[in-house]
């Protein structure tokens, strides 16, 4: 069955989990194939849509909210918009959900161990110090999906293999036809 239509793809998990690195693999696999894709990712929005935004539990629904505006608006324009952030609240996220409508929840799932490990961005190793508040994970909570469509391990997976779990997904839904 066919029925491309847009779709807003949104990875949540930690920190350092893979979320931009699956999503940006992902947005130029999808071009290359010739769809309007629009990334939105918790590091790019912060600098601008959101930079009045702190990490609080109200600050980070603040900041879910309004992406969850732009989202809605590219998918109803027959956009892919895969977003990629944190969203550590399921109640957040089902709002999400519900607003965009046309919308799949990827959990890209790695123990807080490994994205510690990984530490991409030194700020576990801040976290840990204490110098980070309500650090996701560290200091502060992340509810895992329930329901998610996809689930990627990376911490067992290659990018590859866990880009590939995405697109088989859109395939086999009729997300990817033209
Ligand atoms: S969310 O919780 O509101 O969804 P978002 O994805 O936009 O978060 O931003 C997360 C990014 O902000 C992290 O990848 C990290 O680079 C940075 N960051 C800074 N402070 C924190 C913190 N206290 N908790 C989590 N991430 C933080």
């Amino acid at each position: 069955m066919c029925n491309h239509r847009g779709i807003t793809l949104w990875f949540t998990g930690l920190s350092g989990a893979g979320k931009t690195t699956i999503a940006v693999s992902l947005a130029e696999k999808l071009r290359e194939r010739g769809f309007k894709v629009e990334r939105l990712d918790g590091d790019v929005v912060r600098k601008s849509l959101t930079r009045d935004l702190g990490f609080s539990k109200e600050d980070r629904d603040k900041n879910i909210e309004r992406v969850t505006f732009v989202a809605k608006l590219l998918t109803r324009n027959d956009v892919i918009v895969p977003c990629a952030f944190i969203s550590p609240y399921r109640a957040e996220r089902a709002r999400a959900r519900e607003e965009i409508g046309e919308f799949i929840e990827v959990y890209v799932e790695c123990p807080v161990e490994v994205c510690a490990e990984r530490d991409a961005k030194g700020l576990y190793a801040k976290a840990f110090a204490g110098e980070i508040p309500h650090f996701t994970g560290v200091s502060d909570p992340y509810e895992p999906p329930e329901n998610a469509e996809v689930v990627c391990h990376t911490a067992k997976e290659t990018v590859e293999e866990s880009v590939a779990k995405v697109l088989a997904y859109l395939e086999q839904n009729g997300y990817l036809c033209t």
